[in-house]
């Protein structure tokens, strides 16, 4: 696979960079920016549960990657005074693993599971009723013979985190008291979001080009934060440390990325619609056949972005492209078969 410079996975592979983004996360709900409805809603919740001495109903957190569901959930567990235990639904791989997580936590602990949507069948029935009455129920033996034990379990709060809320579960979805999107950022969030990281690593940054950047970033902390890195290696390396107007124009050519954000992948998608498709519908089986990637990659890193600035549309009978992406990528659009006619 190519590596992506706006990819909006984390990559654990690149060390410094997760010690990076952990430096970078903001710890409270004080230094958060952005999701502000969602601040909102959680610091009323959190302030609550406070107040009556219990600990914070089940928090559904979804939406595309990169947008801090890991962060704030993590910034929810330290505003609670809770300890967090971190998770994800594919680690989970037997009931055994969860019974063994539920029953090491403490009350008032949060467990944050991300990517949920990927529990097995029988890890997640078994979390119904730990979520619901704070009760394991677990089989013991097989057959005729089998019984089944009922603990009881700390009071605890589950995070769940997931970038498709319609691949989970509806019993496992209506377990959770707060179910929240999290909302692709503006460009001025974006924008205060890179001059605090700046400021936390150090490096100077000029505002034209946190605002080169902040176009850049597809609205998104992670990416905004990775764009940073990268620019501030070139300037290190090719200017004085000090990121300019100029030197970030330099270090953003290079990374192939464009004003709007995109990447020659975004652009390849989009030119597949239009040269093949006359600009759609289509299906997206095929488009993922077309671009040879997953059809999970298209919907969960490519699509939503594309989207949210009006380059694609879904319809029912697949994807299209409009009349902004033609635009953008300086192609002409075929006459509407009502106009030939
Ligand atoms: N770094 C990454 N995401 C952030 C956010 N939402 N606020 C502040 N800093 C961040």
């Amino acid at each position: 696979m190519i590596e992506r410079i706006v990819t909006t996975s984390s990559t654990p592979d690149d060390v410094t960079e997760v010690e990076l983004e952990v430096t970078l996360r903001p710890k409270d709900f004080a230094n958060y920016i952005g999701q502000e409805r969602l601040k909102q809603n959680l610091q009323l919740a959190i302030s609550a549960a406070k107040k009556r001495g219990e600990p914070l109903d089940h928090v559904l957190l979804y939406g595309p990657p990169g947008l801090g569901k890991t962060t704030m959930a993590s910034v929810i567990a330290h505003e609670m005074d809770a300890t967090i235990r971190i998770t994800s639904g594919p680690a989970i791989e037997r009931a055994g693993d969860l019974a063994s997580l539920l029953t090491n936590l403490q009350d008032g602990d949060i467990l944050f599971v991300d990517e949920i949507h990927r529990l097995n069948r029988s890890v997640e029935e078994i979390l119904y009723s730990a979520m619901e009455d704070f009760k394991l129920d677990i089989m013991l033996g097989k057959g005729p013979s089998a019984r089944s034990l009922r603990l009881d379990l700390p009071k605890f709060t589950i995070i769940g985190a997931t970038t498709r809320a319609g691949a989970l579960a509806a019993p496992l979805r209506d377990r959770f008291g707060m179910v929240h999107r999290l909302e692709f950022y503006n460009p001025e969030e974006i924008h205060k979001i890179i001059e605090r990281a700046a400021q936390i690593l150090n490096v100077q940054i000029h505002p034209e080009a946190a605002q080169a950047l902040a176009t850049r970033a597809r609205l998104t902390p992670r990416i905004a934060n990775r764009l940073l890195k990268r620019v501030r290696d070139y300037a290190d390396v090719n200017g004085d440390g000090i990121i300019d107007a100029n030197i970030s124009t330099q270090a953003l050519g290079l990374l192939e990325v464009d004003e709007l954000g995109l990447d020659p992948s975004d652009r390849m998608i989009l030119t597949a619609i239009i040269d093949n498709y006359d600009g759609g519908p289509v299906g997206v089986e095929t488009l993922a056949a077309l671009t040879a990637e997953e059809r999970s990659t298209i919907e969960d890193f490519y699509e939503p972005y594309l989207m949210q600035i009006g380059l694609l549309e879904r319809t029912s009978r697949g994807r299209k492209v409009t009349h902004k992406a033609y635009k953008h990528l300086g192609k002409a659009k075929p006459k509407e078969q009502s106009s030939l006619l």
